[in-house]
């Protein structure tokens, strides 16, 4: 009998008195080692993951450090903007002695923010936000530099959530969240900690989400700093770096054409705007499925069809969830669904897609190939999943890349440094920066790029300060 991945070794060693290692093998990414347990009369066969590990860390493999800072170092290249703010960092020292325990997808670009913090005196610790979306080579890289790690790409749930405890073991007086898990582990199960929390800072849109129904219910015990709000998070990185990386992630998982096909773009928020935009780019009909007035209206006059999924869920070749919302698709659409339809999702949590409605509905499931599983169903039709319906962008590509990053992070960083300036004067609830910090980001981005803007004349500036003119 062959099993899922165990929690660990040592778990082994409790439970079973002997075992004989076999054998190396590697599943969607993952090594294992695959292990024969005596057990008399039956002999049982356990998949142990090995994974490198130290006090400080724990990932999939050291040897890959090299390619991991050579990755960074391409990274680090294109984020000029989170560089001016290391640089300042570095004299300044602003976060001298704090703590950051930071859940995010442990990319080339996270590095870097991981740098530009130690670089202003932070001490920090990182795991995973997901589990698909660590990229092995920089996570072992964070390890080589002495840095707190704890992650790999496939990561079991105890994992994720061990890894999750480990953050919160460090007792960061900061922590950054893609998500709201961390924020919601630390209220769950570790109240004690908060007092010490200085604030937290969210990454993304479902966190928000999230975090703003804990304030709702009052469950929210300490100051939470909304990044994703940032003009300079939202309207570039969810628009651009999602609506390029998403379709990198389904192009690297199927090679798919997008000219002439039939593309359902779900959710028309900042996201899924910059979805639609590229699919239409590769010469792709795109059809919008919505549920607000505004945005829907919004996808028309950009020359989108809209109309509801189960109008079109017959005719549409690739499918697109980019919601926040949990089973856009669901049974009633796969079995309508032509043979060959392509399903991808890029909205935060694995729940877009009911995988679990449509395993029921599968007589047969296949992997093709890496982060592409076929589906057939009961009508003989075929059903193809990216990434297990996780974040398809960072699942099966590597993320937005790194420009638009270095925006995102910029806000991470100098909202790190706002939350420190501004101890004990926040209420723990979700605030936004100051819409300075923001214009500051957007500047320094435009340095970095060599852009240079017109300035207000004295006459134009007093003209807009003033209401007597008019007709
Ligand atoms: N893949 C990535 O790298 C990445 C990057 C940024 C954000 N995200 C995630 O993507 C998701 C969307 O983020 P966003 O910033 O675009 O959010 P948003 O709130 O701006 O947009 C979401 C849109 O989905 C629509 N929607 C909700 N339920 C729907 C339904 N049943 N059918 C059709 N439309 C529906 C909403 O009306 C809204 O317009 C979130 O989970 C966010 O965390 C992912």
């Amino acid at each position: 009998m062959i099993s899922q991945p165990t929690s660990s070794l040592s778990d082994l060693y409790l439970n079973f008195s002997i075992f004989v290692h076999i054998n190396y093998i590697s599943i969607d990414n993952v090594q294992y080692y695959e292990e024969k347990l005596y057990e008399c009369p039956v002999i049982t066969v356990q998949l142990v993951n090995i994974m490198d590990k130290g006090q400080h860390y724990e990932v999939k493999d050291l040897k890959l450090a090299e390619q991991g800072l050579m990755n960074i170092e391409l990274a680090e290249s294109h984020m000029a903007a989170l560089m001016v703010v290391k640089k300042r960092f570095e004299k300044e020292k602003p976060l001298k002695g704090i703590r950051i325990g930071m859940a995010l997808h442990v990319t080339k670009e996270t590095a870097v923010l991981v740098k530009t913090l130690i670089a202003g005196g932070a001490q920090v610790a990182i795991t995973g936000c997901n589990p698909l979306s660590t990229q092995d080579d920089v996570a072992a890289a964070l390890a080589q530099e002495g840095i707190h790690v704890w992650a790999y790409k496939g990561e079991t749930t105890d994992d994720y959530y061990r890894y999750l405890n480990h953050i919160i073991d460090f007792k960061p007086h900061i922590t950054i969240d893609d998500g709201c898990d961390l924020v919601s582990e630390i209220h769950k199960k570790h109240p004690n900690l908060i007092s010490d929390i200085i604030a937290g800072c969210e990454e993304t849109t479902t966190g928000i989400i999230r975090l703003k129904a804990m304030q709702k219910d009052k469950a929210l015990k300490y100051p939470m700093i909304a990044v994703n709000d940032n003009k300079t998070k939202h309207l570039l990185d969810n628009y651009y770096g999602t609506g390029q990386s998403t379709l990198d992630g389904i192009l690297r998982a199927t090679n798919i054409l997008f000219a002439g096909k039939n593309v359902v773009v779900a959710g028309y928020g900042s996201c899924g705007k910059g979805v639609a935009l590229r699919a239409r780019g590769l010469g792709a009909n795109v059809i919008v499925t919505e549920v607000n007035h505004f945005r829907a209206l919004q996808a028309r006059y950009d020359g989108f069809t809209v109309m509801p999924m189960s109008d079109i869920v017959s005719n549409g070749d690739i499918f697109i969830t980019v919601t926040g919302n949990k089973h856009i698709l669901r049974k009633e659409h796969f079995q309508a669904m032509k043979d060959g339809a392509i399903l991808a999702n890029s909205g935060h949590f694995d729940i877009e897609i009911d995988l679990k409605g449509l395993k029921e509905l599968s007589e047969n499931q296949r992997r093709m190939r890496p982060f592409l599983d076929e589906y057939t169903l009961s009508n003989d039709r075929r059903v193809y999943v990216c990434g297990e319906g996780r974040l398809v962008n960072l699942a099966a590509a590597e993320g937005h890349p790194s420009e638009v990053m270095a925006t995102s992070f910029c806000g991470q960083a100098l909202a790190c440094e706002y939350a420190v300036k501004n101890k004990g004067k926040m209420m723990p609830e979700v605030i936004t920066l100051p819409e300075e910090i923001d214009e500051q980001i957007a500047a320094l981005q435009l340095q970095a790029m060599g852009i240079h803007l017109d300035q207000l004349t004295d006459e134009q500036k007093k003209y807009l300060s003033s209401w007597e003119e008019g007709t």
